[in-house]
């Protein structure tokens, strides 16, 4: 059926726990403006599930941590189907972090509020998360050459200087400032200090689980037997696993967190961000496709009903 290249047919991702009326508009969208032939209406973390699956294909059990712009999901999986009581959100994403490190520079050194998106590039650049938080504030607090930390970002103008970067640690000049033209921003312990809300959001006043704590906490949501297989089998996915040593800090609060005679493995796939999408492609190439999708026949016939029934959503 989905071969015929005259099918049009979608599948598209939507947050947890949506509201039924946003739900349905969806689908009036697809089906009735849009005119797809066929649908499926699924969750980013399911479609990074298959992925998974497909390749770890001896595994019973996965959670998929899925931390995006908007917020942060941890997802239980078993055999391809998601465990509903260990969905736990948390209501720190990319753009928190972005508004974060806006509202610090602006306060030290230069008012960057309506810069959203020279800042989120500043952000992606230079950010890191710290695998010894006081060690790392103790180097940054380091005058002059002695912070290895620091950075020097060369804003961008727009006209000579399309995209913004930092200087090569040479051409940095530690001592006095630089010729007029170039806006630089130096930043030290901005660079981990924002990433680190994702682990300990409390810190800005945010009273929710770090991703680590709340991973365990939704292993522990789950059956006994199973609590070992899902800690070994801890996925990243989303924007914000892209920060250098974002696995590695979970690795490790994870382990110290778990069990100690449970193994764990956290998996950082080569591209976190197209995670789903890759397992969408996959799933599309199922057989069991056909049975997933509603097609805008039984919509018509059915409306709102039959979608609610046949996606786990
Ligand atoms: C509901 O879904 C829409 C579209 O995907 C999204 O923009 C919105 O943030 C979601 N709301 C919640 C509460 O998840
Ligand atoms: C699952 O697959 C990934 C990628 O091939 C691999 O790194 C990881 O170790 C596998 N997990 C287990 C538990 O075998």
């Amino acid at each position: 059926l989905y071969d015929n290249p005259l099918m049009l047919y979608i599948v598209i991702t939507e947050p947890y726990f949506n509201f039924t009326s946003i739900q349905e508009s969806m689908n009036e969208i697809l089906f009735e403006e849009y005119q797809f032939h066929a649908a499926l209406r699924i969750n980013a973390g399911s479609l990074s599930a298959h992925r998974y699956f497909y390749e770890n294909s001896s595994e019973l059990c996965c959670i998929v941590v899925d931390s995006g712009f908007s917020f942060t999901h941890i997802t239980p999986y078993c055999r391809g189907k998601k465990m509903k009581d260990g969905i736990c959100r948390i209501n720190v994403g990319g753009k928190l972090l972005t508004n974060h490190l806006k509202e610090i520079i602006s306060y030290r050194q230069l008012h960057v509020m309506d810069e959203t998106y020279v800042i989120n590039q500043v952000k992606e650049d230079v950010c890191y998360v710290s695998q010894d938080f006081y060690a790392d504030m103790a180097m940054a607090q380091l005058k002059g050459e002695e912070n290895t930390l620091m950075r020097d970002y060369v804003l961008p103008d727009f006209s000579s200087i399309k995209k913004g970067y930092c200087k090569p640690r040479e051409e940095m000049n530690f001592a006095g400032k630089y010729k007029p033209g170039e806006q630089i921003l130096r930043l030290a312990n901005e660079r981990f200090a924002v990433p680190e809300m994702l682990f300990h959001p409390s810190d800005i006043g945010i009273q929710e689980m770090g991703i680590p704590e709340a991973l365990v906490n939704s292993i522990h949501n789950m059956p006994e037997e199973m609590q070992p297989h899902f800690f070994k089998n801890i996925v990243l996915t989303g924007g914000n696993a892209l920060f250098p040593g974002f696995r590695e800090r979970v690795y490790k609060e994870v382990r110290s967190l778990a069990p100690t005679d449970f193994d764990v493995s956290v998996v950082l796939p080569a591209n976190p961000i197209c995670y789903p999408w890759e397992g969408g492609k996959l799933l599309s190439e199922n057989p069991d496709f056909d049975e997933m999708v509603v097609t805008r026949d039984d919509y018509e016939e059915n409306g709102h009903l039959i979608c609610e029934e046949k996606f786990d959503i």
